[in-house]
């Protein structure tokens, strides 16, 4: 199974990738979707319509397996922000509210929530981080007041791959009655995850870190029992029916996350997205999760053999304080990499190499 994931990826020429919590490569299958489209569009251009859409749906059957959820309660973005925009600028917030977030939040997650509570007059509570970036749900806990109407979190961190243990967290949300939102985008594919198991009510992520597919797909999953309350933000053809619809007034709302997708898609990105879920399902996430630990473990004892400070969380993220050449060393093997909060990132994912990580620590020692 772990081969034949591996075999996915081009291995040709000495590029590293290990700024996978950046953009990973996308697997072959993806390539191949991608490709399959473009000639199919080419040569039949209208004769498409009904098999492009039944592709479409296919990727969200199988994202909603890997988030743990029902295929209607999944809508595709642009990206994980405009994903977490249509959720949050529809909330029903008010002054009296608070929203609880980490002082670490990437942007795409932070700016909305900030923007939202900013619009409505809610209290955007952010809490510190422990030592060395660490993201205990205690320090969450200790934030809920009676006011507390949000918890918006993400649940592996960019920065340092710090990881909040949601289910300890939803068993406080539920009994406060506390809506549960977690940025996925870290994660998901990566770790196993269950939104409904977990007790999560939303969960939005993209598609070119973990789920090695292109740039261009943001999701939100809402939990059906909140369809209700979340109004589309973009309205179009599609919020209501198809474009096959005569045109009225008389506008019914999807009952179902669909309702959120206003016009037509981008259908290369979100089929080459689900072929790619569909080879993580294949593979498994516990596989996927074992190689990723294992080779990240390598790397962080090799970089503490070394000499070097490291900050590691038990995710891919493995980020270190680099020398004063570290940078430069990284760059001319090639390795790619990113200077994130306190120092370099190298995040492998798994269809790296025990090879690739050597390369690395060659690198880095001399
Ligand atoms: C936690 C997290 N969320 C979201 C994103 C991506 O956001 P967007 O799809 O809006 O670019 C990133 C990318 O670095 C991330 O680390």
């Amino acid at each position: 199974m772990l081969e034949n994931y591996k075999s996915e990826f081009y291995r040709t020429g000495n590029r590293l990738h290990l700024n996978n919590a950046g953009l990973a490569p996308i697997s072959k299958s993806a390539r191949d979707k991608i490709h399959y489209w473009g000639e199919r569009f080419y040569q039949e251009g209208f004769y498409t319509d009904h098999d492009y859409m039944f592709d479409v749906q296919h990727s969200r059957t199988s994202l909603s397996k890997l988030i743990g959820c029902d295929q209607e309660e999944i809508a595709f973005f642009q990206s994980t922000a405009s994903a977490i925009s249509q959720l949050c600028f529809h909330f029903p917030l008010s002054s009296a509210d608070e929203v609880i977030t980490w002082d670490q939040e990437y942007a795409s997650n932070l700016y909305p929530w900030q923007e939202a509570c900013k619009r409505s007059g809610a209290k955007l509570i952010i809490v510190s981080s422990g030592e060395n970036l660490t993201t205990p749900v205690e320090r969450i806990l200790e934030k809920i007041t009676s006011n507390t109407k949000v918890i918006a979190i993400s649940w592996v961190q960019f920065l340092t791959g710090s990881i909040t243990v949601i289910k300890a967290l939803s068993e406080i949300t539920k009994e406060k009655n506390i809506f549960l939102f977690v940025d996925v985008m870290q994660g998901l594919g990566l770790h196993p995850f269950n939104m409904k198991d977990w007790g999560v009510d939303a969960v939005a992520g993209g598609s070119h870190k973990w789920l090695t597919s292109p740039v261009g797909v943001g999701f939100l999953a809402l939990d059906m029992k909140h369809m209700n309350i979340i109004k589309p933000h973009n309205i179009g053809a599609y919020t209501f029916g198809t474009c096959d619809d005569p045109t009225d007034l008389i506008c019914t709302p999807k009952r179902d996350a669909l309702k959120f997708e206003a016009g037509s898609k981008q259908v290369l990105e979100i089929t080459a997205l689900g072929a790619s879920v569909d080879l993580i399902l294949k593979t498994t996430v516990p596989v996927i999760e074992k190689e990723v630990l294992r080779l990240s473990n390598i790397l962080k004892k090799g970089l503490l053999e070394l000499g070097y400070k490291v900050h590691y969380n038990n995710s891919s993220i493995v980020n270190f304080f680099p020398r004063t050449d570290s940078a430069l060393k990284l760059t001319s093997i090639p390795c790619n990499f990113a200077i994130r909060g306190p120092g370099i990132r190298l995040s492998p994912h798994a269809f790296n190499t025990d090879q690739d990580i050597e390369r690395v620590l060659k690198a880095l020692s001399n």
